[in-house]
């Protein structure tokens, strides 16, 4: 194959958006609009991308890094008039692939297959269309008798006659790049809404002897993002992509519908994924583990054998055989390790749980270390804040805290102590104590009696 360049157009608003981002950062399964047609670009051969930004561009630049070269087009003047402020990164001759940052699932198979016809019929110019039994809204490509293409009519310049055309435009192209620039020479803005259309290089390619052809793609790729609407579609059937890629590396995923894995997670085989599970970023998960109902996971690492039901783990790290809620919250920058329990309504922050520790009910760890098979009895927390400053908690190997304690930081409770139930803990615990923090209970006989005799209850 020749040297394939790609022009993906990219410098639109996309005002029925109603946002104040550009329309191409809009993320569709967490990855943005425009990362998804480079990446096709990419995977069908690309190895040069050129963005045209505008609008935002300083946000479409930072979502795209520097993988792609930039073009600028200051006024969105048109289609054509973007191709043309890409025109001097172009190679001189060659062939480019031209896509438009808004139609998220274009897949690199239907790149290369648009890209195998092109040179195969000795095209100059090949139009990616598609058959829709809606075209509103889409250019549309005009065939002679024999079926030739002729031109392509955006629908606010249409005929009625030609508004009954089912074959539409996708915006995407191949196109003989010494051709094309001699056709930008000669697009004008002279239709409906005075723009330099792209459309119109088909029809003078075609009057300077050029040869036109179109391959019919999938409607389902083609779909272009112009709403928040359309923005819901996309993100379904990217969904359901991605949830079958999961299925066919062997995850068991019980109800895909409601089941939400953006681009970039990974998750081991024999994995089962429960209804309501939302996974997010560039979370990982191993093999053997049953995620959910109803769990939220974020940019996080998840051991094999590991429960998480009706919990959110944001930020985090969790070794092997672990098992998180139901009602849990790990919150970021969290180290659990092997065989850590995390029981319900337990919120961990920015600690490090290590092995065989247990945190079973009702507990709070901010900004603390454990040690390994420590015990958190039920409601005692880590008092890490006094108001301005943040403090830790360390407390060593095979300590068992009681129930209702107060650990108020900075403090440290050594290896294998024990802490009496419903002390409030302020001094460090020296290593194999007994420490209690509380006064002593007194039992007052018979004052209830008393009471009663005086008329005070
Ligand atoms: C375009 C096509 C139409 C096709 C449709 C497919 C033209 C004239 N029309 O229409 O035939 O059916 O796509 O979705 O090409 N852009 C720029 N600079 C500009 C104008 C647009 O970079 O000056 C970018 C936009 O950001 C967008 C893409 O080009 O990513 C398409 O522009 P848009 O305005 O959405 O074109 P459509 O009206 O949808
Ligand atoms: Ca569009």
């Amino acid at each position: 194959m020749e040297e394939l360049v790609s022009v993906i157009l990219a410098a639109g608003l996309g005002k029925r958006m109603k946002s104040k981002y550009p329309k191409v950062v809009h993320k569709v399964c967490g990855k943005p609009m425009v990362k998804w047609v480079v990446e096709a670009a990419q995977e069908a051969g690309s190895k040069e991308v050129i963005v045209v930004v505008g609008h935002g561009r300083e946000m479409v630049e930072e979502v795209l890094g520097d993988e792609v070269k930039y073009a600028y087009q200051e006024v969105q003047l048109g289609t054509g008039h973007a191709v043309m402020m890409a025109e001097e990164l172009l190679p001189l001759e060659g062939m480019v692939l031209i896509l438009t940052g808004d139609t998220p699932l274009i897949t690199s198979d239907t790149l290369r297959k648009l890209l195998e016809y092109h040179i195969s019929e000795g095209n100059d110019v090949t139009i990616l269309s598609s058959i829709f039994d809606d075209p509103t809204g889409y250019g549309r490509i005009i065939r002679d008798e024999s079926g030739n293409v002729v031109k392509i009519v955006e629908e606010k310049d249409a005929s009625e006659e030609e508004k009954r055309v089912k074959e539409i435009n996708s915006g995407m192209y191949v196109v003989d790049i010494a051709k094309l620039r001699a056709a930008l020479k000669e697009i004008t803005n002279d239709n409906a809404q005075g723009e330099y259309y792209l459309t119109d290089a088909v029809e003078i390619i075609r009057n300077m002897g050029g040869k036109i052809g179109a391959l019919a793609g999938e409607s389902e790729e083609i779909i272009g993002v112009n709403s928040r609407v359309q923005l819901s579609v996309a993100e379904k059937v990217m969904r359901r992509r991605i949830n079958e890629k999961h299925m066919e590396n062997g995850v068991t995923i019980i109800d895909p519908d409601s089941t939400y894995i953006d681009a970039e997670v990974e998750i081991g085989r024999d994995t089962v994924i429960l209804p309501g599970t939302i996974l997010q970023g560039k979370t990982k998960i191993g093999e053997d583990c049953e995620i959910g109902p109803n769990s939220r996971i974020v940019d996080s690492t998840i051991g094999n054998g590991c429960n998480v039901m009706y919990s959110v783990v944001l930020s985090s790290s969790v070794g092997n055989n672990v098992k998180i809620g139901p009602f849990a919250h790990i919150r970021p920058e969290s180290v659990i390790k092997n065989n850590v329990k995390i029981g319900d309504f337990v919120e961990i922050k920015k600690s490090v749980i290590d092995e065989g520790s247990k945190v079973p009910h009702l507990t709070y760890v901010g900004d603390a270390e454990l040690g390994k098979n420590v015990n958190m009895g039920c409601g005692s927390i880590t008092v890490n804040y006094d108001g301005k400053q943040k403090h830790k908690t360390i407390i060593g190997d095979n300590v068992f805290v009681g129930c209702n304690v107060n650990l108020v930081a900075p403090v440290k409770i050594g290896n294998n102590a024990y802490i009496a139930a419903g002390s409030t803990i302020t001094e460090d615990v020296p290593e194999g104590a007994l420490a209690i923090a509380r006064s002593r209970q007194t039992n007052k006989e018979g004052w209830v009696e008393e009471r009663i005799k005086k008329g005070r209850l």
